[in-house]
Formats: structure tokens, C-alpha cells, sequence
């Protein structure tokens, strides 16, 4: 998703520029591009494709300054064309303006600016904003500062922008509304960010604008105000425990990989949060008359298994909610909880399902990753996973995290319900403490032989994924990675739900990915095995990730990973690890992008 960065400095900025973008690659994006701001005005140079490629092919390192502004877009209004990069200029070229989030009234603006003598030279929705500003200058006699603020009056949709102007250099204007803008604050130097990658590897200070805030940035000071009535704000500054070595890949070949390795990490991670913040959660879940774990793609599945496990640890049920469904599906009222589920906190469809909530007054609260994230500010309480940095735009270590904090959710929620007794607690957090060891042993003792499964299967493209119980959730979440890593054609569904019609694809050219439960888990591997009979006994090919001996040995399974045996209550999670690793080694089997896939953003923060 689009990314903006800005430095102001003493000294010439346009090498910092240059990598503060290349810090928001990860973000995903299809153009990029800067506006410096020297004696010669202000200098835009933007194309289409990666940093370091326009970088050179429009020679970045010709033009030097002391203020600018950076920009990496991913296409929402207008085609991935060289003019539709940011930054966009206005008519005279003074004026540069970089901007994420979508302006709905675009059109009635533009008309407007047309008749009043402007010429456009994008199709994008942002470029109204350098004209609506250099029209406040030009023909209602407004300063600079002023035309800035009445051109973000104007604006109906969402944003963050970030404009300089030739006329006046060394100062950053910057404002944002539901779309994130964050300071850095250096040493005779300041930086702007959509997020804190831009500038972490030159300061760890960071103002967090809110909502309705923008600012005046140069590189001695800051200065904060309100949109509305531009009363002065006096912010404080959050200190960011990231490093840049954490976001780097730290020997690994790609991000995808380091983050699957991290995860023994960022679960022992989990288990490092206070316990009456979990304790808090559980108890405001039990006082609610329904609740709702909402979150999207990846995270929508982080809250399928939280509902697992709620009903089978605790007795409660909580629905998961795919956000972007949030107001059309569910009537969440007061009295209701809901419990946002995001990486980076500024998901649009989630911030929108939570907004929702809060307007209808049920109480909220969200399990986030990022520090000073729009949901994480928006909610009555929130739990911080502090899982560091996801590069890689596929959620993995994220993910798990996610899913380990619902499961302590879930078993304080037993005790609390009286589902379980204390012993039982013990018992339980026994398990999940053992995970990270579970889950570095695996990823040690048993890679080789999920790199050679991925091989033997890279080359078929259509797949069902499936899973019964808690195992369809690790099923549905296995597909997406193979969808967005490999470009395989993946669905994920209930092992049980496939005689009810989807059968009927059963051919000897569409595979079947089984997630088989431990043999412990009587029930269900008993159900599970029945589908994949169903399967084979209509020709089809089955492979399957499991920890059964007799399985093992059975020669019902065309293809196997067969994981080393865990306690059941640990074991979706170990295997939705060997999933993201199988997902990770069909990708790069193909020779894909996996750490930057076609088409995918890292933060979705559009409609
Ligand atoms: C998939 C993936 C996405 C995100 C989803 C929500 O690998 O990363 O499906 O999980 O866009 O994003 P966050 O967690 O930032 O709210």
C-alpha cells in the first residue's frame, strides 16, 4: 500500500529520501518517486517500478536539497503510469504534494479547479490537492500554511499528506485523516513517515498524529495543530523498541523466511504479556452478551482459531467477523465485545467494522502489532503482541502470535467460566510454553522435508485445502499463503463441507491438501480420514500433513509430511507453521516474488 516518507534537514537530504522509501518497499507499491526542494525550487523525479530502478533511471542522484518529500504508490485511482506517480506538482511546479487514502469529491474538486484556469496532467485523485493549494495562494491571497489547511478542509475521503513548496523550503507540511502520519524527531533533522519504518534507521522518537492533526515539520522543531481550528497540540513522543537489524533478513534469503524462523520468538513473545491484560480481555468477554473477533484475510483466521478454542477451552462463543462484512452481517449493539485482530492497525475494512462498534456502543478492544496504530488508539484496551517488524508482505510470525494470545484469552476464559480448573490452567500454558521449542525443532529437524514435498507439488495449480475442526482454520490460512506466495489456486473449506457439493470437482487434475488432527483427537481424525476415503474413492490425489504412524503407513496418502508428535493442544499451530513453510518452498520452487507477491499490499488501508 501507498507509503510516504519526508526529511528536513541542515544537510542534504536526498540520500536519506532515497532510503527512507526503500524501507516502505515492504509495504508493496507499483511507482515511487521524490520532490526536493533546493535554489532551484522545487524538483520532481517519480516513474514507475522499484526504488533503486527509478532511482536510477531518473536520477535521483542528480538533484540534492535540504527538504523533501517521497512517495511509493499502489494504484487505486488511475493506471500505473508515470504521471499518476507521486508526487504531484501544481501548475506552476512550485508546489509538490505526496498523499495516501482516497479523496471521494476528486471529480467536483477538479471540475472546480478546471474552470478556475488549472490543468491536470494525472488521473489521480490526489493531484487536486498541489492545485487546490496553489489556488489559496493565487487567488485567495492565503499563505502557504493556510492554503495547506483550507485545501484539507476541502477534502472528503481519507488521507495522509505531505506537501513542500519551492517557495518556501525547509519546512515539511503534513495532515492526515484515517490514514496514518507519524514524526520522526532527530538531531537537527526531522522525518515524516506513514509508518516508522521510513525513518527508523535515523531516529526512534515518534509523534503519532491523530486524526484531524497536521504539522509544520523543519529540522529544529515541529509544530502540531488541529485542522479544524488550528489550536496548538502538545503531543508526546513514543520511543520505538524496533531496530533496522530486526527488520532486516538476517541471512535469510527473504523475509518470508527469517519471520517463519522468528516465530519460536514471537510466540515466547505471547507468553511474555502481563497476565492481567489477557485476564482483562477474557473477563470483559464473559460480561458480554455476544462477541466478536474481528479481523481480515490472515487475521480473520487468527480469529477463526481464537473461536476454536474459545468453545473447546472455555465453553464461549465468540463469532469471528471478516471485517469487511462487519455492518452488513452482524448487528453488534451495546452490550456486545469486539475484539479487533490486525498486524498493522490500520487495516480500512477492520478500522471501519470497529468504528462501527464503537458508533453502536459495544466495548472494544484489539490485539495489535504496531505501536501507535490508528486501532490500537481507537479502542477501550489493547493488547500489543510485540511480534517487531513483518516485512514480508505475507503475514506469518504475526499470525501466530495472534493466535497464541487468543489461546491464553481462551484459557483464562476456562477458568473464568469454570470450564477448567486451575490445575488445568497449569496443564494448558505447560503446552503452549513448550511451543516455541516445538516450533524451532520443527523448523530444524523437519525443513528438508517440507522443501521436498513442496517440490515433488510446486507443479499442480488447482488444490482443495482441508481441515476439520480448529485444523480448518490452519487449512484456510495454508491455502491463502499458497495463494498470494505460489499463485496457486487454493480452497480452503471444512473437510466435512466437501461431500455437501464441492466433491463434484473430484477429478485426477485438482489435488487435495488434507490437514489431518493428532490420532488423539479421536473424533475428528476419525472424520477427517473419511473425507480423504471420499476423495480417493472417486480417483482423486490426496496429500496430507499429519503426525499418525498408522497414516503414515496406511498407502491411502499420494504424497505426506508427516510432523513430529506434540500435545493436541499445540499441534494446529505447529502444523499451520509447516504450512507456511510448505507455502514458502512451493514459491520459491516457482520462482516467485515472495516477499513482495503481484498485487498484494502489506497494509490494506483502502476500501
Ligand atoms: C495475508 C495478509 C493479509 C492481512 C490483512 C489484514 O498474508 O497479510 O490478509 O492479514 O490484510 O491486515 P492487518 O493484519 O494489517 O490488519
Amino acid at each position: 500500500m501507498c507509503g510516504i516518507s519526508g526529511v528536513v534537514s541542515a544537510e542534504d537530504v536526498s540520500l536519506k529520501l532515497k532510503d527512507s522509501i526503500r524501507n516502505l518497499e515492504y509495504r508493496g507499491y507499483d511507482s515511487c518517486g521524490i520532490a526536493i526542494v533546493n535554489g532551484a525550487g522545487t524538483v520532481v523525479k517519480k516513474n514507475i517500478g522499484y526504488v533503486n530502478d527509478v532511482a536510477e533511471k531518473e536520477a535521483f542522484s542528480d538533484v540534492s536539497g535540504l527538504t523533501g518529500i517521497a512517495h511509493t504508490r499502489w494504484a487505486t485511482h488511475g493506471r500505473v503510469t508515470k504521471p499518476n506517480a507521486h508526487p504531484h506538482s501544481c501548475c506552476e511546479g512550485k508546489i509538490a504534494v505526496v498523499h495516501n487514502g482516497i479523496i471521494n469529491n476528486h471529480l467536483k474538486l477538479k471540475k472546480e479547479l478546471l474552470q478556475a484556469g488549472h490543468s491536470f496532467i494525472s488521473e489521480t485523485d490526489s493531484e487536486v490537492v498541489a492545485h487546490i493549494i496553489e489556488d489559496g495562494i493565487k487567488r485567495h491571497g492565503l499563505d502557504l500554511e493556510d492554503a495547506f489547511v483550507s485545501a484539507l478542509h476541502k477534502l472528503d475521503g481519507t488521507f495522509a499528506i505531505a506537501m513542500v513548496s519551492g517557495d518556501t523550503p525547509g519546512k515539511i507540511f503534513c495532515g492526515r485523516h484515517e490514514s496514518p502520519l507519524i514524526i520522526g524527531v532527530g538531531e537537527n533533522e526531522n522525518y515524516i513517515g506513514s509508518d516508522f519504518n521510513a525513518f527508523i534507521e535515523f531516529t526512534k522518537n515518534a509523534v503519532v498524529l491523530d486524526d484531524g492533526e497536521y504539522a509544520v515539520v523543519s529540522n529544529e522543531s515541529y509544530s502540531v495543530k488541529k485542522i479544524k481550528d488550528g489550536d496548538y497540540i502538545s503531543k508526546s513522543i513514543t520511543v520505538i523498541e524496533w531496530d533496522k537489524e530486526m527488520a532486516q533478513k538476517g541471512g535469510f534469503p527473504h523475509y518470508m523466511l527469517k519471520e517463519i524462523h522468528e516465530q519460536s520468538d514471537t510466540i515466547s513473545n505471547v507468553l511474555e504479556i502481563p497476565e492481567p491484560e489477557i485476564k482483562a480481555i477474557a473477563s470483559a468477554m464473559l460480561d458480554a452478551d455476544n462477541i466478536y473477533l474481528m479481523g481480515v484475510g490472515t487475521t480473520y483466521y487468527s480469529a477463526l482459531v481464537g473461536q476454536y478454542y474459545l468453545a473447546s477451552t472455555a465453553g464461549v462463543m465468540a463469532y469471528a467477523v471478516s471485517s469487511d462484512e462487519a455492518l452488513e452481517a452482524v448487528p453488534i449493539k451495546k452490550g456486545d465485545y469486539v475484539i479487533a485482530i490486525s498486524q498493522s492497525g490500520e487495516t480500512y475494512d477492520t478500522l471501519r467494522g470497529l468504528r462501527y462498534a464503537k458508533k453502536n456502543g459495544a466495548k472494544t478492544a484489539a490485539i495489535v502489532n504496531v505501536v501507535g496504530s490508528s486501532m490500537s488508539r481507537l479502542v477501550d484496551s489493547v493488547i500489543m503482541q510485540g511480534t517487531g517488524p513483518e516485512i514480508c508482505v505475507v503475514s506469518t510470525k504475526v499470525a501466530t502470535a495472534q493466535m497464541a494470545t487468543l489461546i491464553r484469552v481462551a484459557i483464562e476464559a476456562g477458568v473464568l467460566s469454570k470450564k477448567i480448573t486451575l490445575a488445568k490452567k497449569k496443564e494448558l500454558l505447560k503446552h503452549l510454553k513448550s511451543l516455541p521449542k516445538a516450533v524451532s525443532d520443527f523448523l530444524n529437524e523437519h525443513s528438508g522435508f517440507v522443501h521436498s514435498l513442496a517440490n515433488r507439488q510446486a507443479d499442480y495449480d488447482r488444490w482443495l485445502y482441508l481441515g476439520r475442526g480448529v485444523y480448518y482454520p490452519v487449512a484456510l490460512e495454508t491455502a491463502l499463503k499458497v495463494k498470494e506466495v505460489a499463485y496457486h489456486h487454493a480452497e480452503g473449506m471444512p473437510a466435512g463441507f466437501l461431500k455437501h457439493g464441492t466433491i463434484a470437482l473430484i477429478d485426477e487434475k485438482i489435488r487435495s491438501m488434507v490437514f489431518v488432527p493428532p490420532v488423539a483427537e479421536k473424533e475428528i481424525y476419525k472424520l477427517t480420514i473419511s473425507a480423504i476415503e471420499e476423495i480417493k474413492a472417486r480417483g482423486g490425489t490426496v496429500a496430507a500433513f499429519h503426525s499418525s504412524d498408522s497414516l503414515a503407513k496406511s498407502g491411502l496418502l499420494d504424497d505426506q509430511l508427516q510432523l513430529p508428535k506434540t500435545n493436541p493442544f499445540i499441534a494446529p499451530i505447529l502444523m499451520l507453521v509447516a504450512g507456511q513453510l510448505y507455502s514458502y518452498f512451493v514459491a520459491t520452487t516457482l520462482g516467485r516474488n515472495v516477499d513482495k507477491p503481484r498485487a498484494l499490499a502489506k497494509s490494506v488501508t483502502v476500501a
